[in-house]
C-alpha cells in the first residue's frame, strides 16, 4: 500500500496527532494485526460540565474514527464515504462493501468506479454483493474482527408506499444488521449508524432496536457531512437525473455509536419499563 498523506487535517480529532504519523504507514497486507496502542480516551464531559461558551469541542464536528481502526463499511453507495475516510482521516484499514453486484453498482453510480479505483490502489478491500444482514456468510469477513462496523443511512429502498410497512422493513434491516455485526466486533468495537433526523426515521426507534439485540447507545451526535470531504449521499435507487437538487448531505442527520451492553445490563431495567419499550415497538408494526 502506498504511503498516503492526509489531504486535509482540518477534521482530525484533537488527539489525532498521536495516530496520524503512524496510521497511513500501516501496511494493509497485514490485515487486522494487533492494533497499536490507542491514546487513552479522554473522559467525556456531561452536558452540565460543558463550558457554556463555544469551545473547540463544540465547533469541531465529532469524528468517531481513528486512523488505526479496523473499519468495515456496509451498504456503501458510491464509496465516497470510504474514500474520504482514507484520504481525509488517514483510516488505512478499510473493508468497504455494498449490496449491489459490481455491474449494478456502476450502473447506478457511475462515479463509484473512480472511488473504488482509488481505494483499491491504496490496498483497501472492496467487496460487492455483501448483505449487511448476513455478514457471517461471507468468507472474506469470517474469522476477523473490526473496531468499527459502519452503516451510513441504511434503507431498504422504496419497498412500500405504506409508512408503517416501510418503517417495519427498515427496522427489520437494522435488527438483522445489528445481529450480524455483533459477532464481528473486537472486544471494544462499536457499530456506527447514521440516520436522517425527523420522521419517518424517528419512527424506527433505533435505540430500542439496538437494546433488544444487546447493544446500547454509547453516544450520539450531529453528523456533519462536511467533515467527510468528497462524500456524497447516495440514494438507494442510484443517481437520479433532475431530482431538484436534492442533497442528502444538506439534511440534518445523527450518528449513533452502539456498544455491546454489559452483561445483565438489560435485566437491570425495571420490568415495567421493558414491557413498555416492547409495546412501543409493537405499536409501530404494520398490522
Ligand atoms: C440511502 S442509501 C445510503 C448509501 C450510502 N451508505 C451513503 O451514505 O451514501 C441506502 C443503502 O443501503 C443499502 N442496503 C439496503 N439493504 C441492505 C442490505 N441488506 N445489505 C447491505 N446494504 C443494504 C442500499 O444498497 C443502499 O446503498
Amino acid at each position: 500500500m502506498g504511503k498516503r498523506k492526509l489531504k486535509n487535517t482540518k477534521y482530525r480529532k484533537h488527539h489525532d496527532s498521536t495516530h496520524a504519523k503512524h496510521a497511513p504507514k500501516k501496511p494493509f497486507s497485514a490485515k487486522h494485526p494487533q492494533p497499536p496502542p490507542k491514546a487513552a480516551p479522554k473522559p467525556e464531559k456531561s452536558a452540565k460540565q460543558q463550558a457554556p461558551t463555544k469551545s473547540p469541542q463544540h465547533s469541531r464536528p465529532e469524528i468517531p474514527f481513528d486512523p488505526h481502526d479496523r473499519i468495515l463499511l456496509v451498504g456503501e453507495g458510491d464509496f465516497s464515504f470510504s474514500l474520504s475516510l482514507l484520504t481525509h482521516h488517514g483510516c488505512a484499514d478499510l473493508t468497504a462493501t455494498c449490496l449491489d453486484s459490481a455491474e449494478e453498482l456502476l450502473r447506478k453510480y457511475t462515479q463509484a468506479a473512480g472511488h473504488i479505483e482509488e481505494l483499491e490502489a491504496e490496498g483497501m478491500s472492496v467487496l460487492y454483493g455483501v448483505d449487511a444482514t448476513k455478514l457471517g456468510k461471507r468468507r472474506e469477513l469470517r474469522g476477523k474482527e473490526w473496531d468499527r462496523v459502519v452503516f451510513n443511512f441504511p434503507h431498504v429502498g422504496g419497498k412500500s408506499r405504506d409508512v408503517n410497512r416501510q418503517v417495519r422493513y427498515n427496522q427489520e434491516l437494522l435488527v438483522a444488521f445489528f445481529r450480524a455485526a455483533l459477532p464481528l466486533l473486537a472486544p471494544d468495537g462499536t457499530i456506527i449508524v447514521t440516520l436522517f433526523e425527523g420522521e419517518p426515521y424517528t419512527l424506527w426507534n433505533i435505540r430500542d432496536l439496538a437494546r433488544h439485540v444487546g447493544l446500547k447507545v454509547g453516544r450520539s451526535f450531529k453528523f456533519s457531512a462536511e467533515a467527510y470531504p468528497g462524500y456524497r449521499h447516495a440514494r438507494t435507487l442510484g443517481n437520479i437525473e433532475g431530482d431538484g437538487g436534492w442533497k442528502g448531505e444538506d439534511r440534518p442527520a445523527r450518528t449513533y455509536v452502539f456498544e455491546k451492553a454489559e452483561e445483565g445490563e438489560r435485566a437491570k431495567e425495571p420490568k415495567s419499563k421493558r414491557r413498555r419499550d416492547e409495546e412501543t415497538d409493537e405499536d409501530s408494526e404494520d398490522g
